[in-house]
């Protein structure tokens, strides 16, 4: 099976945690894409979706499904997206789409966080993919040599603006050993955003599409 196949398939198999009728936090990115296409064919009916991004805020509505914003709701019982790379613990890393600032405050909404990706994700220690940080643009320079210090090379991801208006560091070359750890303390850095490691918003499950099937995980 071709990664798009892949993509398509667990796309499909995430409506099975879908409540018909209940508001659904959307992630965002090309396996969200394939779940949000499964979702309009199968004509569940949903009272609206919270969205991560306008790509998937442009896809939802194009299939004339109901977005809501995030203010509107307290409490969502699933978030379904995609990741860059997970661990054997539910810890990712996402953001190569840009969208890890809505992304995480989307799924600190939700009670349940499933995550659907082809097996090309899950690895042993999380790094070998970038890690994607959102900063402003201000403190670009400042982060970058924070980073640095940890062994790792920020790189500004070019002509790319997020949709809150701000810049993108791609850092090469880190070995994430304690995912949790690294979070906290690149939370504490000024003129970080969001760094694009969800550790403290791990998946509860993961979908992961595999050439066997479907296999799911539960952390
Ligand atoms: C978007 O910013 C990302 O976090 C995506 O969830 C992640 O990049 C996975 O994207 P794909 O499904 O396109 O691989």
């Amino acid at each position: 099976m071709t990664q798009d196949e892949l993509k398509a398939e667990v796309g499909r198999a995430a409506l099975a945690y879908v409540t018909p009728g209940s508001i659904l936090g959307v992630g965002t990115g090309s396996t969200v894409d394939k779940f949000i296409d499964a979702l309009a064919t199968s004509g569940m009916p949903l009272a609206g979706a919270v969205s991560s991004s306008e790509r998937s805020t442009h896809r939802l509505r194009a299939h004339g499904l109901r977005v809501v914003e995030a203010a509107e709701v307290e409490r969502l019982s699933v978030y379904i997206d995609g990741a860059d790379e997970i661990d054997g613990r539910g810890c990712m890393i996402k953001g190569g789409g840009g969208a890890l600032t809505r992304e995480k405050i989307v799924a600190d909404l939700a009670e349940r966080f499933v995550c659907i990706a082809d097996e090309s994700k899950r690895v042993e220690v999380l790094g070998r993919f970038p890690l994607p940080v959102e900063v402003i643009p201000m403190a670009a320079a400042q982060v970058a040599r924070r980073f640095a210090g940890l062994g790792g090379r920020a790189v500004p991801r070019a002509g790319f603006v997020t949709d809150n208006g701000q810049l993108v560091l791609d850092v090469h070359g880190l070995a994430i050993a304690d995912p949790l750890a690294l979070e906290s303390e690149v939370n504490q850095w000024p003129g970080v955003v969001t760094v694009g490691l969800f550790a403290r918003h791990r998946a509860h499950t993961c979908l992961l599409g595999t050439s066997l099937g479907v296999q799911a995980f539960v952390f």
